[in-house]
């Protein structure tokens, strides 16, 4: 099968694709015909090395989120045949992950009716840390949450989730996603300078919670423009008065040094809900182009630029 693999850490240059061994699944595992592989930033921090020491020796493969058929099934796996549809996280301690023509899954759910596999792959990541974000920052129904960052894949689904919850949402986003959470039920500001004034004039005294979703904070947003020192954690400190109430994905360095909250424990044992809920067309995850295997080198540098304006797919 062709997969792209990596043998070496480092920048996306050192991604090849290749004809390889079909992985075989273990216990409790199954594997799919990948139909779509969804790109997310932890995929260049894992080319780049970060789990090297907890994972096996290179060679290794690309893609954590993948959807397709279901195509052969590990010992003791339930609840799933040959020829299902199913969406999930992709098993990446092998030579090959979720960027080949076949991959193994570690957990899964069925894709709902109506949802393509492009739309399906884009989910996984998304929806998961979304979920869990909210979970831990502990935000309630009725309560007024801020989402920073909106405009990436995690900021979209948290949304989505919170208003389904019952909580009111301020969202700042790029004029990219800005006109989609509004028509969501979303409130949404331009994030940058002024930010905090463009909130307050929405607000009647604080908002109650902040969840920063943008990619690393929006510390720094290129490499030619830095961000302020924290990023816009300061803000959401001002604006719920308590950096207890503000949550951030991707900023754990200046969350350290400001007390905010952080979440890292992936976990996937929501997949049924996450399938129910894009059946109900509650969960969506945009998807901003699709990319064949041997367009990597452009993906990666869409994905990369902090700017994809949704997900980028893969479609072997
Ligand atoms: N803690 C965890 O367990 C966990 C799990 C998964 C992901 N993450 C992290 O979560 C973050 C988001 O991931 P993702 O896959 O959703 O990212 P993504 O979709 O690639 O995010 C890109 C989007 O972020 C927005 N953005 C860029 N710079 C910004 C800034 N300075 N301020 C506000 N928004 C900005 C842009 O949208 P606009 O059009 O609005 O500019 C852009 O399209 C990443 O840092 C990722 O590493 C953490």
């Amino acid at each position: 099968m062709r997969a792209l693999q990596f043998d070496r850490f480092g920048s996306p240059d050192v991604i090849v694709l290749r004809d390889v061994a079909k992985p075989e699944p273990g216990p409790g595992r199954i594997r799919i015909a990948v139909r779509a592989c969804g790109l997310t930033p932890a995929d260049w921090h894992v080319v780049d090395g970060l789990l090297a020491d907890r994972l096996p020796p290179l060679p290794r493969g690309l893609g954590l989120e993948v959807a397709g058929t279901v195509d052969a099934l590990g010992e003791g796996v339930t609840g799933v045949r040959i020829g299902d549809r199913v969406f999930g996280p992709a098993a990446f301690d092998g030579p090959t992950a979720g960027a080949a023509e076949y991959a193994l899954m570690p957990a899964w759910a069925h894709i709902p009716e109506g949802v393509t596999s492009e739309q399906a792959a884009a989910l996984p990541m998304a929806a998961e840390t979304a979920w869990r974000a909210l979970d831990d920052l502990g935000v309630r129904p009725g309560e007024l949450l801020l989402v920073h960052g909106a405009g990436s894949t995690v900021g979209e689904a948290a949304v989505r989730f919170a208003l389904h919850r019952g909580i009111r949402v301020i969202a700042t986003a790029g004029p990219t996603r800005a006109a989609a959470l509004e028509g969501i039920g979303a409130r949404v500001v331009a994030y940058g300078p002024g930010m905090s004034e463009r909130v307050g004039a929405l607000v009647e005294g604080r908002v109650d919670r902040a969840l920063d979703t943008a990619p690393t904070g929006g510390r720094i947003d290129r490499a030619d423009r830095p961000g302020p020192a924290g990023g816009s954690l300061p803000t959401l400190i001002e604006l719920t008065g308590d950096p207890d109430r503000v949550l951030t994905v991707s900023d754990f360095a200046a969350a350290a040094e400001l007390g905010v909250r952080i979440t890292t424990e992936i976990r996937y044992d929501r997949m049924d809900e996450f399938a129910r809920l894009a059946g109900e067309g509650v969960l969506v995850v945009p998807v901003a182009r699709t990319y064949p295997l041997d367009r990597i080198r452009e993906a990666a540098e869409l994905s990369r630029s902090g700017h994809p304006g949704g997900k980028l797919v893969l479609v072997p």
